[in-house]
């Protein structure tokens, strides 16, 4: 096998002869000498491939345009003194797969926006390049981080019978009125937790990572009708330490992936005037504020005058505004928001001793919002079944949850990262259909 460009811009082999395969990002030079830019994807990073005219057709080169696949075979050059550290004086090469005219991606950058109308095409640009790969490695990290805590890797169900957050976003996959394959009303999973908690009542720490669907009809930057989830699930653990698990976590994988990708994170560093790195690593350096709901409402009731929604009382559902407010300006950087009213939190979160707040958090970020949300589960049986009849549940289907608290349960903590909403705060990328490759939202899927 080739090395891949990472590995030979690595390798430091001076005057060693290599092959390699790539795509042309470029094409400069003269009649005397042409200089092609290549990228397998293993990198941000171009190689540059330098073509002389005794050995080369230059007009033919020339013609080679953005996009072709390359075979190449060369002698590898460092060069201290240029741009590039190094670069490729080509001895042999073959365009093996040619462009046309209608390859849509050239020298001069095209909005992301313009992007979002050819998703399989625009990974082909150094944006998404940055993106995806950031993206691959947090996903690695994250199976890493929870290999290191001793969690088991759960595969929750993606069909199901239950709306595991109450909240009717279930796409459906079998109803009452079609040829039903279950003989029963079927959606796709808008959570994992239920299933498991079922585990963590057993093997202790599991958790989930895998798609998720919501049939929300919100067209917002940070909503995905089909996005990933990451869903540890702890037993005995209270509130507080599930907290502390989502600082770790989102702690060492960004932490990891900033390591790995130094090139990356320097161009959308560029991007974002400096910003990015410095407010990750000023994260990584502090301790995660943690504010009580009710606090949260004082701090926001002083500034009302600020948001779209006024009426700022206790029982407010926060709306994004409220919380782009506290991270983005109270706090700039991550806080933890705990102890919201029962009101607007999901049946299984456990009732705090006032008789009125769960033991509930979300984690805000700056420039996204709601990155994580968890609680501490109901374990009385009495008061899970009257919140379930306050949100319309049907207690027989749920009877199997139910069950757990009848089997050993000794009650158990977690929560639900959205993976692509971790993507965009990692990145500064502000759209949520930037951040996965093939973006499902409301009235819209491509390919
Ligand atoms: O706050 P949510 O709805 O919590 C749950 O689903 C719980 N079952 C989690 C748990 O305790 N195990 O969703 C968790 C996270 C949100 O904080 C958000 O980051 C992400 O999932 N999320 C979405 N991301 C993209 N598009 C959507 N439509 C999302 N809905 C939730
Ligand atoms: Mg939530």
């Amino acid at each position: 096998m080739d090395k891949s460009i990472k590995e030979i811009i690595n390798s430091y082999q001076d005057q060693k002869e290599i092959e390699l395969k790539g795509w042309i990002t470029s094409n400069r030079g003269n009649n005397k000498i042409r200089f092609i830019s290549l990228n397998d994807g293993s990198t941000i990073l171009n190689i540059q491939i330098v073509f002389n005219q005794e050995k080369f057709d230059l007009e033919e080169i020339e013609k080679w345009k953005i996009g072709s696949a390359l075979n190449i075979r060369g002698i590898f050059k460092l060069t201290p003194n240029a741009k590039q550290s190094c670069e490729i004086e080509a001895i042999e090469a073959n365009n093996i797969s040619p462009t046309d005219d209608s390859f849509p991606i050239q020298k001069q950058e095209i909005n992301l926006e313009t992007l979002r109308e050819i998703p399989h095409i625009r990974h082909r640009t150094n944006i998404f390049r940055a993106i995806m790969l950031i993206r691959s490695t947090l996903a690695k990290e994250i199976h890493n981080f929870f290999d290191s805590e001793g969690f088991m890797y759960l595969h929750t169900p993606i069909i199901t019978s239950n709306d595991g957050e109450g909240a009717g976003e279930g796409f459906i996959v079998d109803d009452e009125n079609k040829e039903l394959f279950f003989s029963k009303k079927a959606t796709l999973a808008v959570t994992g937790q239920l299933h498991g908690e079922s585990y963590a009542t057993g093997f202790t720490k599991i958790y989930t990572f895998g798609p998720t669907f919501r049939a929300e009809k919100s067209n917002t930057k940070r909503h995905a009708a089909e996005f990933w989830m990451i869903e540890p699930e702890v037993a005995f653990y209270e509130l507080n330490d599930i907290i502390h698990l989502s600082d770790r976590m989102l702690k060492y994988v960004i932490k990891k992936t900033l390591e790995k990708h130094p090139e990356e994170f320097k161009f959308l560093d560029e991007r974002q005037e400096g910003r990015l790195i410095k407010n990750l690593e000023t994260f990584l350096n502090k301790k995660l504020q943690i504010l009580e709901y009710s606090q949260a409402i004082e701090m926001l009731k002083k500034v009302k005058e600020k948001f779209v929604e006024k009426n700022i009382e206790y029982g407010l559902d926060l709306a994004t505004e409220h919380e782009k407010y506290l991270a983005d300006e109270v706090f700039q950087g991550p806080v933890a928001i705990i102890n919201y009213p029962k009101e607007f939190k999901a049946f299984y979160m456990y009732l705090n001793n006032d008789g009125k707040s769960v033991a509930a958090f979300d984690l805000l970020v700056p420039g996204v919002g709601e990155l994580i949300g968890g609680s501490q589960r109901e374990v009385d049986i009495e008061k899970l079944k009257s919140r379930m009849s306050y949100y319309n549940i049907s207690i027989e289907e749920m009877q199997w949850y139910l069950d757990l608290r009848r089997f050993g349960d000794a009650g158990s903590s977690g929560f639900g990262l959205g993976f692509e909403r971790l993507v965009m705060y990692v990145t500064g990328i502000d759209n949520i259909r930037d951040s996965i490759p093939y973006p499902r939202t409301f009235g819209n899927l491509k390919m």
